[in-house]
């Protein structure tokens, strides 16, 4: 035998230097759920370990984040059901409360990078991510309005980047017009661009009780089924100056991952969404696998695949243990 890959394994020392690839806490984009008030603390049932915060606890959290090498945070609100309305007119009034935490953590933590989320479903009292009608079809161009203010309002506060979930045609050449026209056009743009009509998203709704009241959402979000779609959506994405592409869920949806790597240039990022998380935290409090290897190797899969950028509740953990 000439070739015996096995020589490459036989010690850490050279399984190291022949690692390909390596997670860092920079690569982790930490998605946090934000309670209105303060000293409030409420975990998420589907969850284990991850909580709604209120903006006090929730700077705390940061910047244990911080200590650990994570920077980036995506951040969602829990919005009251008496906040909610057909049209989600909270999402862009100025006093509202997750707008105004949003420049106070912006202000407390200039150096850390603050997305937000663009869609209407935790303001709307259909859990819908457009404006339905009557006959319960979701209205695209129509909502581009409503998205368009929510993205302006979320910018105003100085954020980092607008995070369209909302999966309507012709919304990140929408918002990017309108945050343009009104000067910022320095806050940047990470379409979900491949958002497939996913189970994955259950716990995350749970989150913010805002699951759909009727019908699904599977004339926006793609089916899963599909791969070479997401090549429309990305060349839509580019085209109007998204500035990151992100497919969404991760774990389930590697192939798409790969696919937008190798054939766009801007930087992929995937979405380990609530129910990659319940599942591995679930097989794992009932000790049928391990937590941290199986943790890591999901991540590390969804890096190897082509993401730059990770956005998973797993990330304080995986830092700890990165760290430790
Ligand atoms: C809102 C939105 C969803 C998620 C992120 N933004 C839910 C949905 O589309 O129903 C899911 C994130 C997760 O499951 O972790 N449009």
């Amino acid at each position: 035998m000439l070739r015996r890959p096995r020589r490459n394994r036989k010690s850490e020392v050279i399984r190291n230097m022949v690692e390909e690839t390596r997670l860092s806490p920079k690569d982790f984009m930490f998605p946090l759920f934000l309670l209105e008030g303060k000293k409030s603390k409420i975990e998420v049932e589907s969850m284990p370990g991850i909580y709604r915060l209120s903006t006090d606890l929730m700077k705390k959290e940061m910047e244990e984040c911080m200590e650990l090498g994570i920077k980036a945070f995506d951040i969602f609100p829990v919005v009251a059901e008496k906040h909610k309305d057909k049209m989600a007119t909270k999402s862009y009034q100025e006093d509202f409360f997750y707008l105004e935490s949003l420049q106070e953590l912006k202000e407390t933590f200039p150096e850390a990078c603050i997305m937000t989320d663009v869609a209407m479903d935790p303001y709307s009292t259909d859990g819908h991510d457009g404006i339905v009608d009557e006959d319960g079809k979701i209205l695209n161009d129509e909502t581009l309005e409503v998205l368009g203010a929510m993205a302006l309002a979320q910018a105003e506060t100085g954020i980092d980047i607008i995070g369209p979930s909302d999966m309507m045609d012709g919304r990140v050449e929408y918002i990017r017009d309108v945050l343009d026209d009104a000067g910022y056009e320095d806050t940047s743009i990470m379409s979900y661009t491949a958002k497939y009509a996913s189970a994955f998203y259950g716990p995350f709704r749970d989150a913010l009780d805002s699951a759909p009241k009727s019908g699904d959402k599977k004339t926006y979000q793609m089916d899963p089924a599909n791969l070479r779609e997401a090549m429309i959506e990305a060349e839509m994405d580019e085209e109007e100056g998204a500035d990151f592409l992100m497919v969404k869920p991760a774990l389930a949806y590697l192939d798409v991952i790969k696919l937008l790597r190798d054939n766009f240039d801007l930087p992929i990022a995937a979405y380990n969404v609530s129910g990659e998380y319940a599942m591995i935290k679930a097989a794992a409090q009932k000790g049928w696998l391990d937590g941290d290897r199986a943790m890591m190797e999901a991540l590390l899969s969804m890096k190897r695949a082509g993401s730059k950028i990770i956005l998973t509740y797993f990330a304080k953990e995986a830092a700890q243990l990165l760290k430790g």
